[in-house]
């Protein structure tokens, strides 16, 4: 990357910029923007901090000479070792996990999502746990502004995996990605705090691409998926723990999605508590 120092977490998009700030060398417009992503995926509207990071931003590509540098992709291998990409929504086992407010709702968000069950074992779960807590126990939980999309959460970016996260990641990206898409190699691990949740919201199209794919760690949660232009039409669906979503196209474009606040959290009229949950989220590139 030559640029930068070498980051193997980029902690929160806030600190990346102070990262940014300290560093003597300058980045381009292309970085500042990468690793400030975060502050705009989620977000329509801009606090007063939003646009004094912005107004940085500016100044550093005034500054900069252009290079303009790609984001980092990552490169698909071959072999993952996971036969089986059946949703067990296709498979039919639909009622336990997947509710809806109306049938065509339902139709339209089972062409346009997966959830693949027990995609990660126990022995992976744990393993993965232990390697993103090394990182995510010294941040604290943020509770942030009222108009930011996730409450309770702390979160960073990791390029670098041990050996056997990597297997899991590959076979993440295999069931969720085609080889001709294009990846983004960061992987972004969320930490929901027992009392966080995320808003409804719609990934940034100018971030991310087609797909959004998440494993779901330590507690279920219920996922819901609405329909942008008029959120009387949903379906819930229960992430239960080492679970994999898969949200593609109509759904992530015209769909927000969310994941229920533990008070909130019920499921066919039963209460479903939700704990702290840990999710590893790949996606692709904008095209
Ligand atoms: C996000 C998001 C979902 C999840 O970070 O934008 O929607 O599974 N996360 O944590
Ligand atoms: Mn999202």
């Amino acid at each position: 990357m030559g640029i930068l120092p070498r980051i193997t977490h980029v902690p929160s998009a806030v600190m990346s910029i102070r990262l940014l700030l300290q560093s003597t060398r300058r980045p381009t417009f292309e970085h500042a923007q990468w690793l400030s992503r975060d502050i705009f995926r989620r977000y329509s509207s801009f606090s007063p901090l939003k646009a004094s990071l912005i107004k940085n931003i500016n100044i550093f590509s005034k500054s900069s000479k252009s290079r303009s540098l790609p984001l980092p992709l990552y490169k698909p291998e071959a072999g993952c070792g996971f036969a089986d990409k059946t949703s067990i929504l296709k498979a039919g086992q639909l009622s336990s996990v997947f509710e809806s407010s109306d049938a065509e709702t339902a139709d339209i968000v089972l062409q346009n999502f997966e959830l693949h069950e027990n995609l990660v074992s126990e022995e992976e779960e744990n393993s993965l746990l232990e390697e993103v807590e090394d990182y995510l126990e010294d941040l604290d939980y943020e509770y942030d502004h009222w108009d930011n999309a996730i409450h309770g959460y702390r979160e960073t970016e990791k390029s670098q995996w041990s050996v056997k996260s990597q297997a899991v990641l590959r076979r993440i990206r295999q069931v969720a990605f085609s080889s001709r898409e294009q990846q983004l190699s960061l992987v972004h691990v969320l930490d929901l705090a027992q009392d966080g949740y995320i808003k409804p919201h719609v990934d940034s199209v100018k971030f991310c691409g087609s797909t959004i794919t998440g494993v779901s760690l330590l507690s279920t949660a219920i996922m819901r998926l609405a329909k942008q232009n008029n959120p009387e039409h949903w379906v819930n669906v229960v992430l239960k723990p080492r679970s994999l979503y898969v949200i593609r196209d109509v759904v992530r474009y015209q769909f927000t999605h969310e994941i229920l606040k533990d008070s909130e959290s019920s499921f066919r009229g039963q209460r479903l508590p939700r704990a702290r949950r840990i999710s590893i989220i790949c996606r692709n590139e904008p095209s």
